[in-house]
């Protein structure tokens, strides 16, 4: 693939998982990175002596313009923005409370809106940018106990396809990648809710959300991120819009 020499990514969630996946790709790109998340001694390890990193909440409009502004002074401005942060609360509906309700809006799709917001100007004022949404097959379909998540994701979806059209003759695109299962924290805590409630064992439990996908295995955070790192190159600018599940299937 092309190069990412000179464009500067900013991951957020960057410092596990798939964020984490998505930032190593880009850097080895050549693009410059900056993690962004919520536990400083996590992102500094990831980050390790050729990223950088700076803490925000997705969710605190604030602390995003102060991330994104701190970020920006490294190399000028922000080039790609990686919305990947986000948290996938589970619950029977008749269980979600306001709280759970509206974090998973806050996080999922408030964050997504925060992020664009801070970084969308500097990346017209080029005239190049790249927003990658992370949102997921729960973007695309209904899956039981997850509502308030799969709403969020939905809505991210939406997100995307509006201000795609917004920036689309200003050379800036915006797309979301939408995984299956993927093998991450998320997918333990899952496989860990399920081992409590239904007293399947481990291995029982992660082979029922393998099965979800019709080549029977988790998704792998580097087939996500190849995915993103597709999405920033310039020969995928005529890719706007889109909505791209990385899920062997599941969806289509
Ligand atoms: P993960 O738990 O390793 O990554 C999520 C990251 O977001 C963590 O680093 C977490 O600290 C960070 N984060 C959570 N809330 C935050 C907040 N308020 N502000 C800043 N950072 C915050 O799990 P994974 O799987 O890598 O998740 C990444 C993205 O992929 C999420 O948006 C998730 O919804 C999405 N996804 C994951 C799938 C999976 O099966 N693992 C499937 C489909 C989508």
């Amino acid at each position: 693939m092309a190069s990412l020499a000179g464009k500067h990514a900013f991951v957020t969630g960057g410092a596990t998982g798939i964020g984490l996946a998505c930032a190593q790709a880009l850097h080895a790109a050549g693009a410059q990175v900056t993690l962004a998340g919520r536990n400083a001694t996590a992102l500094q390890a990831a980050a390790g002596a050729s990223m950088g990193w700076v803490c925000c909440d997705v969710s605190d409009p604030p602390a995003v313009q102060a991330a994104l502004a701190a970020a920006a002074e490294r190399s000028g401005r922000i080039d790609i923005l990686v919305n990947n942060a986000g948290q996938a609360a589970s619950a029977p509906f008749l269980k979600t409370d306001g709280a759970l309700w509206q974090r998973m809006l806050d996080v999922n799709l408030g964050g997504v809106f925060h992020c664009s917001q801070a970084a969308l100007p500097g990346m017209l004022a080029a005239g190049w940018g790249r927003i990658v949404n992370i949102a997921s097959t729960a973007g695309l379909t209904g899956y039981r106990y997850v509502a308030a998540y799969c709403a969020a994701k939905h809505g991210v979806v939406g997100l995307t396809r509006a201000l795609a059209l917004e920036v689309a003759a200003q050379g800036v695109t915006v797309n979301a990648v939408c995984p299956g299962f993927t093998d991450t924290a998320i997918v333990a805590e899952a496989v860990a809710n399920i081992v409590q409630t239904t007293g399947r064992t481990t291995e029982q439990a992660r082979a029922s959300l393998a099965a979800a996908n019709p080549q029977q295995r988790l998704v792998t955070p580097d087939e996500v991120a190849h995915t993103v790192l597709w999405l920033c190159q310039d020969a995928a600018a005529a890719i706007n819009g889109q909505s791209i599940a990385v899920a062997g299937g599941e969806v289509m």
